[in-house]
C-alpha cells in the first residue's frame, strides 16, 4: 500500500512501507505462528461448546496469511471431532485472503460440519458480521462447495477470485493512513453436502450472532500504539463478542529477548514493546466497566511466562553462521520491533549491522529467540 501522507506518529510510520513481504518472511523463518497456535489450542481444554448454540464458535481477529486460524482449526477438530464448527475470520488484505483459502481446504474435508466466514469488517463489526452504525450496504456471499477431497474443494475455492477482486478493495485512509475497505464484505463457505446438518449456524446477513467459544486476537494492534486505542478499540468490542463461558485470547510481541538486544544494539533508544499484557487488561477491565456497568462477569489472567519462539535454525554456512542467517536473523527482530523503514535504509547503507546480527547471535549460540505476551479474558457461563 503506498504512502500518500506523512505519517504522524511511529506506529503509522511502520503502517506506510509494505511489510508484506517481510511479514511472510518472518511467518516462515520463525516457528511464532505454531507455537502461537499450540497455545491457542490449550484453550480448547476451558471450553465446553453449548447445546443451544449448535456448534463451536471461533472468532480470529485478524487472519493474517492463515497459518494461526487453520492450526487452530487443527486442533479444534482433535477436541471436538463431531460438534459442527462455525468460524468466523476478519481481515482487510485481499493478499492475506488469498493465502487464506487454499490452506481451508484440507480443514473441509477432515471437517466437514465447518462453515467459515470471511469478512474485511471493522473490529467492532465483524464478530456480528453487521455495521453497528449506519454504512455502505454489505456485499454478502454464499459459497456452497460441492466435492469431497481437498482437490475439488481448492480448485472450487479458486472460484471465489472474482468476487474478492470486486469486493475486497481497500483504500488508504486520509486520517490514520491505515488501509480501509471500500466497502464492507462478507463470504460465507460451507460444503454443499453438510448443508441440511449446517442450516440452522449459517449466517444470514442481519440475523448474525456473535456469541463465540473463542476469540483470537494474535498480534492484533500495532506494538507502538496508544493503549486506548488497543483497549477501546481492539480488546473491548472482541471481549463483548464473547458467548457464556467463551475465552479471548491475546497475544503481542513483549519483547526483553535477544531478538531486542539487535535492535537496542542499533538503536539504543528504540523502545517498541510499550505495553504488557498486564496494561491490557487493566485498559480493558476500565473500559468494560466504565461503559457497562451491567456487563456480564469477565475473569482476566496473563500468563506468568512469556510464549518464545525462535528463528527456525538455518544451514550453517562452513560451520558458522551464514550470511542467510543472519540476514534472516536482522529482518525478524527488526520486523518484530516494527522499525521504520526510513530508518532501515539508513542502518543498512553499511554493513554493520550485519556484524552487530552476528555477534548478538554468537552470544546465544548461534540461536535467536522472541517473547511473545499472552493474556486471557473469560466471560462468566449462564
Ligand atoms: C492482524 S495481524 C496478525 C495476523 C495473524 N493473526 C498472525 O498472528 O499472523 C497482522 C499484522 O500483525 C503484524 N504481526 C504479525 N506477527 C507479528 C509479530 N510476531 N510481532 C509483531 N507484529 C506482528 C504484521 O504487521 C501483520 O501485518
Amino acid at each position: 500500500m503506498a504512502a500518500i501522507h506523512p505519517p504522524e506518529n511511529p506506529a503509522q510510520a511502520f503502517r506506510f512501507v509494505d511489510h508484506r513481504l517481510i511479514y511472510l518472511g518472518f511467518v516462515h523463518t520463525c516457528n511464532e505462528k505454531e507455537m502461537v497456535a499450540d497455545r491457542i489450542g490449550h484453550e480448547f481444554h476451558l471450553i465446553n461448546p453449548r447445546l443451544q448454540a449448535r456448534a463451536l464458535r471461533m472468532f480470529d481477529a485478524g487472519v493474517g496469511d492463515g497459518s494461526v486460524l487453520t492450526q487452530v482449526m487443527e486442533s479444534a477438530h482433535d477436541r471436538f471431532p463431531f460438534v459442527p464448527h462455525y468460524v468466523v475470520g476478519k481481515e482487510i488484505s485481499i493478499e492475506d485472503v488469498r493465502l487464506t483459502l487454499p490452506k481451508m481446504a484440507d480443514r473441509f474435508v477432515e471437517h466437514p460440519l465447518t462453515v467459515l466466514t470471511l469478512t474485511n469488517m471493522a473490529y467492532a463489526d465483524a464478530p456480528w458480521l453487521a455495521l453497528q452504525k449506519a454504512g455502505p450496504d454489505i456485499s454478502w456471499m454464499e459459497f456452497a462447495i460441492r466435492g469431497d477431497t481437498a482437490h475439488q474443494i481448492k480448485s472450487q475455492l479458486r472460484e471465489l477470485e472474482p468476487f474478492l477482486t470486486e469486493n475486497w478493495k481497500t483504500r488508504v485512509s486520509p486520517v490514520t493512513g491505515n488501509p480501509v475497505y471500500e466497502r464492507p464484505a462478507v463470504v460465507v463457505i460451507y460444503r454443499e453436502d453438510r448443508h441440511f446438518p449446517l442450516s440452522s449456524i449459517i449466517p444470514a446477513q442481519s440475523k448474525a450472532d456473535a456469541n463465540y467459544d473463542l476469540v483470537i486476537a494474535s498480534q492484533p494492534y500495532q506494538a507502538r500504539g496508544k493503549l486506548e486505542f488497543k483497549a477501546k478499540r481492539v480488546i473491548a468490542p472482541l471481549a463483548r463478542a464473547l458467548g457464556s463461558g467463551g475465552r479471548l485470547i491475546g497475544i503481542h510481541s513483549q519483547g526483553g529477548d535477544p531478538a531486542e538486544e539487535i535492535v537496542r544494539a542499533i538503536w539504543p533508544e528504540q523502545k517498541s514493546f510499550i505495553h504488557s499484557g498486564l496494561d491490557i487488561i487493566d485498559a480493558v477491565k476500565h473500559e468494560l466497566t466504565a461503559h457497562d456497568a451491567h456487563a456480564p462477569g469477565f475473569t482476566f489472567d496473563v500468563d506468568s511466562e512469556p510464549l518464545r519462539y525462535k528463528l527456525r535454525p538455518l544451514s550453517a554456512e562452513g560451520g558458522s553462521i551464514g550470511t542467510s542467517g543472519v540476514n534472516a536473523a536482522w529482518i525478524a527482530a527488526t520486523y518484530v520491533a516494527q522499525i521504520e523503514d526510513q530508518r532501515m535504509r539508513e542502518t543498512t547503507s553499511n554493513d554493520n549491522y550485519l556484524e552487530i546480527t552476528r555477534d548478538v547471535l554468537a552470544r546465544h549460540g548461534g540461536q535467536l529467540s522472541f517473547n511473545d505476551a499472552v493474556y486471557t479474558i473469560a466471560r462468566a457461563g449462564l
